[in-house]
């Protein structure tokens, strides 16, 4: 039986965090086990922006490397860079003549974009859910995988398929957001008890997977804590919360058992905790930042894996495009 087809667009902003390991990268790395996923990393989007060169080109490679270096397979997943599969914007083309201005222009993610950015407000902006749906379609994806916050995108993307496959005929299947059955992602939460850990938070309440050794045990002794439980059985505060759902993803199943128990007892010492929370996190987070340095000396390694990702993603995005154009009269050559 053929695989379903998987897509999903990373955004380059280098330095991921455990957030985004849990959160996303981990689900990336299950699917590529059962689908045929096609990963890649949205550079061109992120032009709206006017990025310096030199930047953008060093965030492509720090968060492929990352990646892979977190375990998603450029054997078993197809994994590109977006500029360098050039279909990308041909279908972008083909596709905005079917987006309205008016459904664009009441976006949420654009609207907000104008209230941040009101000096740099360009087509490419207000046509991003354009370029996302040509992402999404040059695959022919039924599954997308993301957040909440990409919905509205997603949602876009079905209508623009559905007004193609309506006026021209049937090309394009119905995308659908999922994560997999896991329908509960976890949450991780920042080490100061605030929110989510996101780039956008405060860096020492935020695990990255570039974080040394010492800045890892830095950070979660800084985490913060209280005076600990005064009676038996005390439901746990939010942040102490995420400090055992941290200790939940690293930690052995019997030393998350001993310090439950401490905590029912009201003899925890946080301290002693933190410590050891600390070590396992070192434990899990040091080989995937060896790994990510490792890659990144490599930059043959790098320009391989795009070159053969590439390649691959633009024989499926090809055969799209060569459909598109021929139902919509963009066809000269007798076959
Ligand atoms: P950030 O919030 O740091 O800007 P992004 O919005 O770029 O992160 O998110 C990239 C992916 O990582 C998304 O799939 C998002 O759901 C996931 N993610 C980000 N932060 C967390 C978190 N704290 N816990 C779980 N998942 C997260
Ligand atoms: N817009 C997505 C984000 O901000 C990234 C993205 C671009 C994407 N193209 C995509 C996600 C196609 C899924 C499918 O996170």
């Amino acid at each position: 039986m053929e695989k379903e087809i998987v897509v999903s667009g990373i955004r380059p902003t280098g330095y991921l965090h455990l957030g985004n390991y849990f959160g996303a990268i981990l689900n990336f790395i299950k699917m590529q086990e059962k689908y045929d996923c096609y990963f890649f990393v949205a550079d061109l989007h992120s032009l709206t922006t006017h990025p310096e060169p030199k930047h953008l080109k060093e965030s492509v490679y720090r968060v492929l490397a990352e990646n892979i270096a977190s375990g998603l397979d450029p054997e078993k997943a197809t994994l590109y860079v977006q500029s360098q599969v050039p279909e990308t914007a041909e279908l972008y083309l083909l596709l905005n003549m079917l987006a309205y201005k008016g459904e664009l222009e009441k976006v949420p993610t654009f609207k907000e974009k104008i209230r941040q950015h009101k000096e740099n407000i360009n087509a490419g902006l207000l046509t991003y859910p354009v370029l996302m749906a040509a992402d999404i379609l040059l695959h022919r994806a039924k599954k997308v995988p993301v957040g909440k916050d990409q919905q509205q995108h997603l949602e876009m993307a079905r209508n623009f398929a559905a007004r193609f496959n309506h006026r021209y005929g049937n090309l394009f299947p119905e995308a659908q957001g999922f994560n997999d059955g896991s329908e509960d992602l976890v949450k991780i939460g920042s080490l100061n008890g605030d929110g989510k850990m996101s780039k956008s938070q405060h860096e020492s309440a935020t695990l990255y997977l570039a974080d040394s050794d010492v800045q890892i045990i830095k950070k979660i002794k800084k985490a913060k804590t209280d005076a600990g439980p005064q009676t038996p059985n005390t439901p746990k505060p939010d942040y102490i919360q995420n400090l055992f759902g941290l200790m939940s993803l690293v930690s052995a199943p019997e030393v998350i058992e001993q310090f439950e128990k401490n905590y029912q007892n009201c003899e925890i010492r946080y301290g002693d905790m933190k410590k050891q929370l600390g070590e396992d996190m070192v434990h899990f987070i040091s080989p995937i930042r060896k790994r990510t340095d490792e890659i990144l000396e490599d930059t043959a390694y790098l320009e391989k894996i795009i070159k053969q990702g590439s390649e691959k993603a633009r024989e499926s995005a090809a055969a799209t495009v060569k459909e598109a154009k021929k139902l919509m009269g963009l066809y000269y050559q007798a076959p």
